[in-house]
């Protein structure tokens, strides 16, 4: 069936079949690597959240959740990847294995800096579960992820909590916002 198109769309780039299939996957991976480890995720809010409720529901071993909240402290700091910590986490996570669950890497810094902060708590291990990874010529983020659902263009995308002006979030595919739209 044909995906109904938001009018503020462009074009779909990642169908919800195809977002569906990359969340088994992830969560099949993750599910192997840990068996066992009772690993906790954490979610970066907001923009994680939709992929985290996924990414549980497609792990089939014992793990917990918890959430966290960022703010960059502006456009002048963001580059250096220092973040506010809005809403910390609840769980202690000494000793815990930890998986943060993100919706897209870009330049990786805030991913960064959230990983030298969290070792701070001497978690047993970090790894980062990106749903997507932003693909820009020339540019790697700051941060590898060590499993990735899939590679988007550096376009202005929404959906499947990406926002813009904290709309679309909601969309359950990942699409191109319009220029106009924007501009
Ligand atoms: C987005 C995204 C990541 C970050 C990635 O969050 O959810 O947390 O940017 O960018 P980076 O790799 O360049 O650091 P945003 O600040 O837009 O907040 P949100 O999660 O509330 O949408």
């Amino acid at each position: 069936m044909p995906e109904q198109l938001h009018p503020d769309i462009e074009s779909v780039i990642l169908s919800e079949q195809d977002i569906a299939e990359i969340v088994a996957r992830l969560g099949a991976e993750i599910s192997v690597d840990y068996a066992d480890k009772n690993p906790l995720i954490v979610a970066v809010l907001r923009g994680a959240f939709v992929f985290t409720a996924d990414l549980m529901r497609a792990i089939t071993v014992p793990c917990t959740v918890d959430f966290m909240a960022v703010s960059s402290y502006g456009t002048g700091v963001k580059s250096s990847g220092v973040v506010r910590i809005v809403k910390d986490l609840d769980t202690p996570i000494e000793g815990r294995h930890v998986i943060i669950a993100e919706d897209i890497l870009d330049s990786g810094l805030t991913l960064s800096y959230l990983v030298r902060l969290l070792e701070e708590r001497h978690p047993k291990s970090i790894r980062i579960c990106a749903f997507s990874v932003k693909d820009v010529p020339g540019h790697k983020p700051a941060i590898a992820a060590t499993y990735v659902g899939t590679h988007v263009p550096d376009s202005f995308i929404v959906g499947y909590g990406l926002d813009y002006a904290e709309h679309y979030r909601n969309l359950p595919f990942v699409g191109v916002l319009k220029p106009e739209v924007y501009s």
